[in-house]
């Protein structure tokens, strides 16, 4: 049997890197995109993944980029379109520097909507775009506020994603945006609730679980719905 076809959007390290190890693990095709050119632990992993992993160069805040990775997947078809990469800040709406406010908003909620809007054309039918979202982007269970701009960033891309799955009313494919805990990666930070080994495996099978069923769902790592 062919194998499943995964792409995986900024999967140099922390999460994105892990969801690569776990679908190879699953037996699984992986391409993953880093920003770097060389010198990523999942061009280290390549080195011995044979043709099973395949790595990409895109930094998703450049459009150039996004187009010229479209090109070089030309005729490329994937089972899963997974956009991982995202940027934290502790920062508020006093602290913050309005470039800050740009970058944080541009790399967390514009730019995995433009990689969604580019490369949606080269998921099969009945195959599954999701994207990393986070339980912060729930408007309803914001009841302490903190980290108000990292928030926003992961709402406006809930928000975002729920127009392009409503534009799509006849679409095929599961669309997910996944709130996969709060986990120790350099986002996360040492003091978060799992670790990176019990929480990705959980969001996988709670990825590969919702193949087939068409519309967009948001799910934690569990498959439990978070609230919009
Ligand atoms: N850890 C948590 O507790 C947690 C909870 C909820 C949601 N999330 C979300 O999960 C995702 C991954 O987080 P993480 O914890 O693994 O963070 P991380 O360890 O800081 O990794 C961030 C990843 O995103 C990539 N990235 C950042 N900006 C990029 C850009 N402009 N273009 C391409 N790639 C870019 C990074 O690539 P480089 O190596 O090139 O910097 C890296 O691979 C994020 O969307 C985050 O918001 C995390």
């Amino acid at each position: 049997m062919e194998k499943k076809k995964a792409l995986i959007i900024g999967a140099s390290r922390g999460l994105g890197l892990a969801l690569a190890k776990e679908f190879l693990a699953r037996n699984w095709s992986v391409m993953g995109t880093v920003r770097k050119e060389s010198g990523t632990a999942l061009h280290d992993l390549s080195q011995n993944s044979s043709d099973q992993l395949q790595v990409e160069v895109l930094d998703i805040t450049s459009m150039d980029q996004i187009l010229s990775l479209k090109y070089r997947l030309q005729g490329q078809k994937f089972d899963l379109l997974f956009v991982n990469a995202g940027t934290g800040t502790y920062e508020t709406t006093i602290t913050i520097t309005t470039d800050e406010f740009v970058r944080v908003m541009v790399t967390n909620a514009l730019s995995p909507m433009r990689v969604v809007e580019t490369l949606e054309s080269n998921v099969v039918e009945g195959g599954t775009i999701g994207v990393m979202s986070s339980g912060q982007g729930s408007v309803a269970d914001n009841e302490r506020g903190d980290f108000e701009v990292y928030r926003a960033s992961k709402a406006a891309l809930n928000t975002l994603m729920r127009s392009f799955a409503a534009k799509h009313p006849e679409d095929s494919r599961a669309m997910l945006l996944i709130s996969p805990g709060w986990i120790r990666t350099k986002l996360g930070g040492p003091n978060a609730t799992y670790s990176i080994e019990e929480a990705i495996p959980r969001v996988v099978d709670t990825i590969v679980a919702q193949a087939g069923k068409v519309g967009l769902q948001y799910l934690d790592q569990f498959g439990k719905v978070v609230r919009w």
